[in-house]
């Protein structure tokens, strides 16, 4: 048994090894471990108090995997809810779709019953203010300006980088069962509608119970355009360890030029238990337990270079 997750998702953590230990399943444990991350009000980049598009409103993507069946259930640019990694998994078992998007995805959380909460808490609000006056490491002149939203939204946020901005969470059962979950409130100060790869099967989240899951965080128009957690995990079914197949992914990445700051991270989880981080900052974490851990622990990420984007 092990659950292993982006450094901010030890809020979440022993929540979902207690589930692992009681027998429960990967899915819950996924599950229920990011929506302690989520109900987070000190983490800005997923769930309440998440920071908000270049409007101010708070819109959250997420998606969750089950690998023994390859279900897949995925929202994006969800207004007001605040467990979206729950409205994944519904749509997952309770739909014949993958993806569902904005007000389809909140008639849909209306009619699973979930409630309706402001998630734009007063820090978060302050941040993405003084954000807009240019106080915030982005490039926004004034609120002035909103009326041209799209210059606002053209530079994504520099200011969280590192592993954090978005939490991965990927489980290992005692049936041998793996599952992988991602939430995010997306880039701070994004253009209204903008979908990362938090949500997009294959970019952000992926997990095979044949070869393993992984999941990214960092900027999601790279994961998405290279495929990030699909092709970790392609390697792994090709017998890489999950060591190569995340440098070769990474490698992959590399060949894609940016013109945005960018960085990304992912994790790696496979079926036996092997497991490794990688980021493209330097020193980062990535953290997980155990059945035998009292604590969570952390692990370092393996630094991979962008030679082609700058970070
Ligand atoms: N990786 C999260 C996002 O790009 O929205």
């Amino acid at each position: 048994m092990l659950i292993i997750g982006s450094s901010n998702a030890r809020v979440g953590l022993p929540l979902g090894m207690a589930i692992l230990r009681r027998g429960g399943t990967a899915l819950d444990a996924v599950e229920a471990a990011i929506r302690a991350v989520e109900s987070n009000p000190d983490d800005h980049t997923v769930g309440l108090g998440g920071l908000p598009n270049v409007l101010g409103v708070v819109e959250l993507d997420a998606s969750i995997m089950d690998g023994a069946t390859r279900s897949a259930g995925a929202v994006a640019g969800v207004k007001g809810i605040e467990h979206p990694i729950s409205l994944a998994r519904r749509v997952m078992q309770d739909l014949p779709h993958v993806l569902l998007v904005g007000e389809g995805a909140e008639r849909f959380a209306a009619e699973c019953g979930f409630e309706t909460a402001e998630l734009l808490t007063a820090e978060a609000r302050e941040i993405y203010l003084r954000g807009l006056r240019g106080e915030e490491n982005t490039p926004y002149a004034g609120a002035a300006a909103r009326a041209m939203v799209h210059r606002l939204a053209m530079q994504p946020e520099r200011a969280s980088g590192k592993d954090a901005g978005t939490v991965n969470v990927l489980a290992l059962d005692s049936r041998g069962e793996i599952c992988a979950g991602v939430s995010t409130s997306g880039f701070a100060w994004k253009y209204p509608g903008r979908v990362g790869d938090s949500a997009v099967i294959g970019a952000g989240n992926y997990c095979d119970g044949r070869y393993g899951a992984a999941a990214c965080t960092g900027r999601g128009e790279l994961a998405i355009r290279g495929a990030t957690a699909r092709t970790v995990v392609l390697g792994l079914a090709q017998g890489l360890s999950p060591e190569e197949a995340g440098r070769d992914a990474f490698a992959d990445l590399d060949l894609i030029p940016d013109a945005y700051f960018s960085n990304m991270n992912s994790v790696v989880l496979t079926p036996d238990g092997r497991h490794a981080g990688f980021s493209t900052v330097e020193n980062q974490i990535y953290v997980g337990m155990d059945e035998t851990s009292s604590e969570v622990q952390s692990w370092p990420r393996i630094f991979v270079r962008l030679s082609a984007n700058a970070t």
